[in-house]
């Protein structure tokens, strides 16, 4: 079988971290371009594996013909990079959040489908063996119905994670669009969503800029969330978790409690109400200090070897957005939101 073409779009933290390197440990991979308007950044990964570098986009989609390309820039240019890739007759992978706007999700899904090619949206949450490992449990069923929950992610800031540090395009609104909440909360809005196995039906936000200064975008935020079944909980973002970073999520739940992301060792214990403990060593949930692999190139390179749509879609990642762009509305409005 010939090997996946592919073009990465952004050669920031989440590509040198995550993509190029899950995408190099691929056996059915072949990197044809990198893509970055700072040359450097693209050429040593060109040079690193006999690919060509670009600083734009549409040139590198005019040249190449990548059967596949990650998108892995600022959060405005997820849609339009996206889109065009979709146009040139390329599967996406787009990084969260997969849009600034409802509509511009629905363009992406759109320009797939009228293009026959997949779109997958790098909600790496669900793919972590503990969020595995809790699914499958909540599908068990001896834990009962999920009554209220939190859902929380906090670490110090992208000062801290992105390439160009503080003066990082996150800070940026026109290009990064929300702060904590694209950042963060949306990880977590897809999270419960899928733990769950429900959907969000009505958002309350609380969202701030506390403390990172001479920026406009969100450093906080608080929300509370109603689910369709009619379980209520929290759903928290923060970019000013100087200390005691945290990706944590506890579900109580008819018959007992699971804590997942609580312990330093056992990622999930499941308390019941009969008494019995069931603590599960499953694997790290990955923390900015701490990287684990992510899966979500492998998941992908599935898809397009299988010719199955990834289960990650395009109207997944929509899904998760809306719940934050509701969140944003809700804070503006001072209204809860209806989804
Ligand atoms: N799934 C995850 O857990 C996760 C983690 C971190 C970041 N992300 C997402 O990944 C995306 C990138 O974030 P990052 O942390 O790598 O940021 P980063 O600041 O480290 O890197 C962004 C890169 O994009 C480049 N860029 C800017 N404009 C570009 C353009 N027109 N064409 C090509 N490249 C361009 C920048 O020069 C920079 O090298 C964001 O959307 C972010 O939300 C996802």
């Amino acid at each position: 079988m010939d090997k996946i073409k592919v073009a990465v779009v952004g050669c920031g933290a989440i590509a040198q971290r995550r993509h190029i390197p899950e995408y190099a440990a691929n056996p059915n991979v072949e990197f044809v371009a990198f893509c970055d308007p700072v040359t450097e950044r693209a050429q040593k990964y060109a040079n690193k594996y006999g690919a060509k570098a670009y600083s734009s986009y549409e040139d590198m989609l005019s040249e190449i013909k990548p059967d596949a390309v990650s998108v892995c820039t600022p959060n405005a240019l997820h849609a339009p990079v996206a889109i065009a890739a979709a146009e040139a007759g390329a599967h996406v992978l787009v990084e969260k959040p997969m849009a600034a706007s409802d509509a511009e999700a629905e363009a992406m899904i759109e320009a797939a489908r009228s293009n026959n090619v997949f779109l997958m949206v790098g909600h790496n949450q669900r793919l972590m063996p503990p969020h595995v490992k809790a699914k499958e449990l909540l599908q068990k069923g001896h834990l009962g119905r999920v009554l209220t929950f939190r859902t929380s992610f906090g670490h110090p800031g992208p000062e801290y994670w992105s390439v160009d540090g503080p003066g990082s395009w996150f800070f940026r609104k026109e290009e990064a669009v929300m702060g904590a909440m694209g950042d963060l909360g949306v990880h977590k809005s897809d999270l419960i969503r899928y733990l769950l196995d429900d959907e969000v039906a009505q958002v309350t936000g609380f969202i701030g800029t506390l403390d990172k200064k001479g920026t406009e975008v969100d450093d906080n935020a608080t929300c509370l969330l109603r689910m369709r079944s009619g379980a209520i909980g929290t759903l928290v973002a923060s970019w000013t978790y100087y200390k005691g970073e945290d990706n944590s999520t506890v579900l109580w739940c008819e018959k007992g409690v699971m804590k997942i992301g609580t312990d330093p060792h056992d990622q999930i214990i499941v308390e019941l109400t009969n008494g019995s403990v069931e603590r599960y060593n499953v694997g790290a949930i990955s923390t900015n200090d701490k990287q684990e692999t992510s899966g979500v190139v492998d998941a992908f390179i599935n898809s397009l070897i299988t010719n199955t749509p990834p289960s990650i879609s395009g109207e997944e990642g929509r899904k998760s957005l809306a719940v934050i762009l509701a969140a944003f509305e809700s804070q503006e409005t001072g209204r809860v939101i209806n989804l």
